[in-house]
């Protein structure tokens, strides 16, 4: 025993929307083409926001729905692999921008998709240690920095966007049972950093991304499921990363989750990377869908190739 749970959630997404429409004038697609295969229609694109800028507002509705104040905060990750500089790293900022106390702990961390999933538990662990026991856990990108949007097969596919989560932890708690890991694999999705004299864009070889996430979500579900000796019945709602509406549907079909248990927002929103879940996770909390005592199964995947799943328990009024 002792583990966090979720008290309050926040989003920001850029105001710019581009169309399926937009991006068939700039590459040999069609809409038709990208809503089949992958369920988007259009996704949200920064023009004049920063990925700073984007941190804080879903920062601060995070914390307002939480009822908890800059102060209290004792941890601060923000999961990214698109912040605005290298240093200082985007948590450093957000103390700066939310005036979080000098002992707080900041830092970023990179593990593509799977970003909110190793954060979280990342946060479980250290809130143990922490001055204060709410944490401030992040999940940001702005994917259209680094998308070569002449490259039909990846440019359609992200957002950019910001997802927030407020966590308390316990010592009477249990943990959210993270399961982690990766495969070390350093080709089928790749972006380069500042210091490689590659060409600066992400590339990724979609059908066996989509083959090893078909395998990844799965496993991770069943492993969640047993640490916490529970069925799929006994989640409250399933939010899965939203990479492609047919990996979810996929997965929502083979555990026999009804409609109303998961959520997709896909198709407006397109593959926001690590900040795709805590979105979800926001809209979900606005429109009412995670009440309090509710459970949460969250699983994420990406590159590296990496995967992530957690089972986290709404803690708003406790
Ligand atoms: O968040 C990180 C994790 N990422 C993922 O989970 C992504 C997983 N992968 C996917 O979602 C899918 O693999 C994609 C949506 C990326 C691609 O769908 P697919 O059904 O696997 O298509 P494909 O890559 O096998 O391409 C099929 C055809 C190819 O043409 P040929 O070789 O059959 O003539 C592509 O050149 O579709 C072509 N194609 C396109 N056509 C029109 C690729 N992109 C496009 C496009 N518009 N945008």
């Amino acid at each position: 025993m002792n583990g966090i749970k979720l008290r309050g959630t926040g989003s920001c997404l850029p105001s710019r929307i581009l169309t399926n429409g937009d991006l068939a004038r700039r590459v040999d697609t069609t809409d038709e083409w990208i809503t089949t295969r992958t369920g988007i229609r259009e996704r949200r694109v920064c023009t004049g926001e920063t990925h700073s800028g984007l941190c804080t507002a879903a920062a601060r509705t995070a914390l307002k729905r939480a009822g908890v104040t800059p102060g209290e905060v004792g941890v601060c990750i923000v999961a990214t692999m698109t912040a605005d500089a290298v240093i200082p790293s985007a948590a450093c900022t957000l103390q700066k921008t939310l005036g979080l106390p000098a002992d707080t702990l900041c830092f970023d961390l990179n593990a593509a998709c799977s970003g909110f999933l190793y954060a979280l538990h990342t946060m479980e662990c250290l809130l143990a240690a922490a001055p204060r026991k709410f944490g401030l856990v992040v999940g940001c990108d702005v994917l259209s920095r680094v998308v070569d949007w002449s490259d039909r097969s990846t440019c359609i596919l992200f957002g950019d966007g910001a997802g927030a989560a407020v966590v308390e932890w316990r010592a009477a708690w249990p943990s959210i049972g993270a399961v982690l890991g990766c495969h070390g694999n350093t080709e089928l999705l790749y972006c380069p950093g500042p210091g490689s004299r590659d060409d600066p864009y992400l590339s990724m070889e979609g059908q066996k991304v989509f083959k090893f996430a078909l395998e990844a979500v799965p496993w991770c579900m069943d492993r969640v499921l047993e640490r916490h000796g529970l069925t799929a019945e006994d989640v409250d709602v399933f939010v899965f990363h939203q990479a492609n509406a047919r990996i979810i549907d996929l997965v929502a079909k083979k555990y026999r989750i009804p409609a109303e248990k998961y959520y997709k927002n896909i198709e407006c929103r397109g593959n926001t990377s690590a900040a795709s879940i805590p979105i979800a996770l926001s809209e979900l909390e606005a429109a009412g869908r995670l009440p309090d005592g509710s459970r949460a199964l969250l699983v994420g995947f990406g590159g590296g190739l990496t995967w992530g799943g957690a089972l986290i328990e709404i803690g708003r009024n406790v």
